[in-house]
């Protein structure tokens, strides 16, 4: 079977560095976000590239929508072998001022939508009796609760949690499940909260991005392929004995 990687959230960001970045290391890539523009110009990219990419529409907080894409997945290219649940959404504000809506927003995409991705993805490396390999966005701010970032914060240290629990209980099919988990890398998702940050401390623009990097070791905001690298070695044979893990690729913010 040919190598086939599905990303959620594969349209932009980091997701697409990461589709890019796996078309590159020879497989065929399944883009699954929820805006048909934006995916038709990864698709078109990595086709151009000398890749082998289809898109697919889908919402991650619906799991008839995750279900779909697998099987849209498998009908296009012949089965799956890696699953990347990259998709999910961020809400910076201090927590006495978070809705009971908002909360709800980012736990259905960034706790849920993992969740659906996970059952998706075990189910069908079950059915085709094969080996896989589920990989999960993490944060930096869920290995350590974040000002600001209740709602990522609680989000990401469930995705670490179902992380763990999917490690164990999928090992004997042949599942390994790790995460990815990065710090400030430079996304669509990183001006926005950027922009959030410095509305709620009251400064002015670039300043909270500035101390945030300040704060690292390397001293510098990161860049969607340095994620795309880490999720690289997880997708690949060279992490065959690592499951239930999640990696910090920070700069060096969190240390545990
Ligand atoms: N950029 C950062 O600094 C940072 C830091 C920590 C964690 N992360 C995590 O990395 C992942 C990627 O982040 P990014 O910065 O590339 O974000 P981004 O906002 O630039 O991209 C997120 C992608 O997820 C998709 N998405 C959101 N909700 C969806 C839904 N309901 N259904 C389908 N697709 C949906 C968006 O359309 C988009 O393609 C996220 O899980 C995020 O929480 C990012």
């Amino acid at each position: 079977m040919t190598k086939i990687a599905l990303i959620t959230g594969g349209s932009q960001g980091i997701g697409k560095s990461i589709a890019k970045t796996l078309s590159e290391d020879g497989f065929a890539i399944s883009i699954v976000a929820r805006d048909k523009e934006k995916i038709k110009r990864s698709v078109d990219y990595i086709n151009n590239h000398n890749g082998d990419a289809a898109g697919f529409v889908a919402d991650v907080t619906k799991p008839e929508d995750v279900n779909r894409a697998v099987e849209n997945t498998v009908e296009r290219f012949g089965g799956l072998s890696v699953f990347v649940n990259n998709a999910g959404v961020s809400y910076i504000k201090p927590l006495l001022r978070i809705s009971p809506k908002e909360m709800k927003k980012v736990l259905d995409v960034n706790v849920m939508g993992t969740f659906y991705g996970i059952q998706a993805a075990a189910n069908q490396f079950i059915a085709q009796n094969t080996p896989g390999k589920i990989i999960n966005a993490g944060s930096f701010c869920g290995q350590t609760g974040t000002v600001n970032l209740a709602a990522d914060s609680t989000s990401k240290f469930a995705v670490r949690g179902l992380t763990q629990v999917a490690a164990k209980e999928l090992a004997k099919y042949h599942i390994t499940v790790n995460a990815y988990c990065p710090g400030i890398i430079m996304t669509p998702m990183a001006e926005k909260d950027d922009f959030m940050m410095d509305r709620t401390n009251h400064v002015n623009k670039g300043v909270e991005l500035h101390r945030a990097v300040d704060q690292s070791a390397l001293k510098r905001a990161g860049k969607p392929q340095d994620v795309a690298n880490l999720v690289s070695f997880l997708a690949s044979h060279k992490s065959d004995y690592v499951t239930g893990q999640s990696y910090v690729v920070d700069g060096g913010i969190t240390y545990h």
